[in-house]
């Protein structure tokens, strides 16, 4: 029987007869000979089909292939050192299984709007096939390096009574005879999921109404949150760099090939896989915009082009501690140092991308949180079960989110975070 694999297993495989089960990409033919670009998910490569090789009724059947056809093939595995995949297969049969006209993506340039309306389809192509598999690779490095910190997956509700941070962002929905909102975080529960067994991390989508168009937002985008009782933020910032490190050493090591299809400068991620990332405070941060001319005063908020120029001048990713209490939500620790400010983290990119993560020490003691609650105007009911964490065996603790399609938007530096998700939900799109 000849062995069934994929196109990425062809390097094992050299000299042998195999199958493969592929869809077609392009197709050039010059009379003896046609040369099919192939792809089964896994790699792209060539297949050739020589006449003098096969039957005349797979000869016709390879000449006749159109774009996307998907057919069952057999043949041989031989080197190709011109091709950038490195092998290609000599077919000698060829078995069709749908051969419809009128594939509406070509192989010319398309606007972005028609290829996300076809979105069910672009997926299949080099650039998404890259991005996904990278995404790919960043989920399982995630869940291999917390795995190994000793940390539970622990699992957050999606539908929520209430709004943990605040109503502005909300997607509510009718739940029966009452009002819900879908998720903007899961941390609350996680903060749960750290007193119930020590360090937790959730995985899973996040919805935020908001009404900004920009390159960095989705209103369905997936988040990371772990959450670690016993930490304190300096460790907490600790295990962030070891982590962001160890993802991208990962993508490094394992995507090679994606990385190249996508033409990204790898030199430029390799600092962030070194660790050594710089804890510049919000007032430092201040003081580099203003004197870089940008109109910026203490208690503001950084925009999008504040974070853009301060991730300039860092070749890897950094983090902006101790932000003003004011323009952070209620829950986090305030700083014993300057009670203006919290003991909290963000997480910059290099290449202008801005934020990817955010995260603090949580406020511990039961008064404290209480009057934070009601200094931030929420409804204290609400939040009862969660005054509870710190009425029973509160400690110290700390944890972050990491905005996943940020994440993969920079490792493969798309200009919009709209590509690092299969589906993207944003203001104007929700189809396919
Ligand atoms: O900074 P955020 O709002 O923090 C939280 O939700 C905390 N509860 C996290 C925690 O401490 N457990 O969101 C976290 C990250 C951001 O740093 C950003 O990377 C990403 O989520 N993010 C978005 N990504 C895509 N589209 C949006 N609209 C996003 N909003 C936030
Ligand atoms: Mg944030």
């Amino acid at each position: 029987m000849t062995k069934l694999i994929s196109i990425r297993e062809s390097a094992q495989h050299v000299g042998e007869e195999v199958q493969m089960h592929v869809w077609l990409t392009d197709k050039r033919s010059s009379g003896k000979i046609v040369f099919l670009q192939l792809r089964d998910g896994s790699a792209f490569f060539q297949g050739v089909v020589r006449k003098n090789n096969v039957s005349e009724e797979v000869f016709e059947a390879a000449k006749g292939l159109r774009q996307e056809a998907s057919f069952y093939i057999t043949g041989t595995i031989s080197e190709d050192a011109r091709s950038h995949f490195g092998y290609e297969i000599q077919i000698t049969d060829l078995k069709v299984v749908c051969n419809n006209e009128g594939y509406p993506i070509g192989n010319k340039e398309h606007g972005i709007d028609f290829l996300l309306d076809h979105r069910h389809l672009w997926l299949r192509s080099r650039r998404p096939f890259a991005i996904m598999q990278i995404r790919n690779r960043i989920f399982k490095a995630t869940v291999d390096f917390f795995e190994n910190e000793g940390f539970v997956k622990f699992d957050a509700p999606l539908l929520m009574h209430s709004a943990p941070e605040g109503t502005t962002e909300l997607f509510h929905i009718d739940y029966f005879d009452h009002d819900a909102y879908l998720s903007q975080s899961g941390q609350l529960y996680g903060e749960v999921g750290a007193e119930a067994f020590g360090k937790i991390f959730t995985f899973g989508p996040t919805f935020r109404a908001e009404e900004s168009k920009t390159r960095r937002h989705l209103t369905e985008f997936w988040m990371m949150e772990p959450e670690m009782a016993w930490m304190h933020q300096d460790e907490s910032l600790d295990l962030q760099e070891r982590f962001l490190s160890y993802v991208v050493g990962q993508v490094l090591e394992h995507c090679e090939y994606e990385l190249e299809i996508l033409g990204r400068d790898i030199d430029k991620l390799k600092p962030a896989a070194e660790g050594h990332y710089t804890r510049l405070s919000y007032d430092d941060a201040v003081k580099m915009l203003q004197e870089g001319g940008r109109d910026f005063k203490w208690g503001d908020d950084f925009g999008a082009p504040d974070e853009a120029f301060l991730s300039e001048k860092f070749d890897r990713p950094f983090f902006i501690v101790n932000y003003p209490t004011a323009i952070k939500p209620f829950y986090m620790k305030k700083n014993p140092e300057n009670p203006m400010t919290y003991l909290c983290a963000d997480v910059e990119a290099p290449e202008g991308y801005g934020e990817i993560m955010g995260g603090s020490e949580r406020e511990a003691d039961y008064d404290t949180l209480k009057a934070q609650i009601e200094e931030a105007g929420l409804n204290l009911d609400d939040y009862s079960w969660y005054l509870d964490l710190r009425k029973y065996g509160s400690v110290p603790h700390s944890g972050f989110g990491m905005g996943f399609e940020r994440v993969i938007a920079w490792i493969c530096k798309l200009d919009h975070v709209r590509e690092a998700i299969p589906f993207p939900r944003m203001i104007n799109r929700m189809q396919p």
